[in-house]
């Protein structure tokens, strides 16, 4: 009997543990999935945009960075990912010149997929809003509008930074 309640008693604690986990998993954002593990994706640009002050790393998947480094970008392949994470920009500290990332703002991706993303020109798009990373439900309209200036260079306004081979 004494056994019996053992193993119910971790039947419980297994259980809710996983409700546990399941509550901290981030949730998809225009039924995307969370691209885990972006936070070590290789780099693709950088960008500072004066008009909203604010300083971008835009980072690739694999995929997107062979493309990238290569300079086969228009169109982008299929199974590309790419990356737009966004901090406020602040003066350092101690150099007046320099600009530093402050509060963070948001991580943002497009996923290239052009049999699956037809009625959004090739490209999913999504993105998490905050450090917690809350997903923002307001539809990929409000991405592609914007974006509608680089139409025809696959709907992406980054040239790849050169980096020495
Ligand atoms: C107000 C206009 C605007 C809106 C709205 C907007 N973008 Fe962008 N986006 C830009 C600009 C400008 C750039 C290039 C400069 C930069 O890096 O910020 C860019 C760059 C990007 C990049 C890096 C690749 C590229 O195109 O250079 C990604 C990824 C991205 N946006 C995703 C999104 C997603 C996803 C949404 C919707 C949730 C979105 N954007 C909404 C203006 C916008």
């Amino acid at each position: 009997m004494k056994v019996y309640r053992k193993l119910l008693l971790l039947l419980f604690l297994v259980v809710a543990f996983n409700g546990y986990a399941a509550d901290k998993s981030i949730g998809p954002s225009h039924g995307i999935a969370y691209p885990e593990g972006w936070q070590n994706w290789k780099m693709i640009g950088v960008s500072h945009r004066t008009d909203n002050n604010s300083i971008r790393a835009i980072l690739g998947n694999d995929i997107a960075v062979k493309a990238a480094r290569s300079g086969a970008t228009n169109p982008w392949p299929d199974g590309s990912i790419l990356g737009k994470i966004v901090w406020k920009d602040i003066q350092h500290e101690h150099w007046q010149g320099a600009t530093a990332p402050g509060e963070f703002v948001h991580a943002e991706f497009m996923f290239k997929d052009s049999k699956k993303y037809t009625e959004s020109y090739g490209w999913g798009w999504a993105r998490w809003v905050g450090l917690d990373q809350e997903p923002f439900q307001q539809g990929m309209q409000v991405c592609i509008s914007c974006h509608t200036p680089v139409k025809d260079r696959d709907w992406v306004f980054t040239t790849p930074a050169k980096f020495p081979e």
